[in-house]
């Protein structure tokens, strides 16, 4: 696997953005990543990385803001900002932004409906909290029917 890996820093408001432009050789390793700082902490990051072959079309996102930085718009700037840098720098342009969350993890539905993702399924029993088996929800952000 070839990589080269550059770092540039944009100043935003009252948050430091360090942006990783990763260049792979590898086709499995094709991602964006962005991470938030404050103060010289870290208090979010935020992925997309796309699968090879037949998936390639998809983006798979993560993403999460420290405790204490939370409910002041950190996590819907970060995932705008991550949709905006995976349609610029992956290759093939994602047309689905898929995730995963726990049905309880009520902030992230909230921020992921807000921001135009769509529930499309619930499989059974995917995740261990506290002695239960919960549903994994999937949902997935149409890229061909978005603007930015
Ligand atoms: C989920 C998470 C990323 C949200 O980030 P955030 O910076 O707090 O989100 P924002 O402040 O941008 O809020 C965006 C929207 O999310 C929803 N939201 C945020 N906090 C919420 C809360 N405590 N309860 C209900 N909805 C909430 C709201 O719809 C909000 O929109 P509004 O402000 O217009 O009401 C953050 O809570 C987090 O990192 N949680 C822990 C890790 C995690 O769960 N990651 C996702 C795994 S799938």
């Amino acid at each position: 696997m070839a990589e080269c890996r550059q770092w540039e820093q944009i100043t935003d408001g009252q948050f430091i953005i360090s942006k990783p432009i990763r260049k792979l050789l590898w086709i499995q390793s094709r991602g964006v990543f962005l991470i938030a700082e404050n103060n010289n902490k870290i208090i979010g990051t935020t992925g997309n990385t796309t699968q090879p072959w037949r998936k390639s079309h998809i983006g798979e996102f993560g993403i999460a803001i420290r405790n204490g930085y939370r409910g002041i718009g950190l996590g819907s700037y970060l995932t705008n900002e991550i949709i905006k840098l995976a349609k610029k720098e992956l290759k093939p342009k994602p047309k689905i932004i898929r995730l995963s969350v726990s049905p309880d993890n009520k902030p992230a539905i909230g921020l992921y409906r807000k921001l135009g993702f769509k529930k499309v399924a619930a499989i059974p029993k995917q995740i261990q909290y506290k002695g239960k088996l919960l549903n994994e929800i999937i949902m997935l952000l149409d890229m061909t029917r978005t603007i930015t």
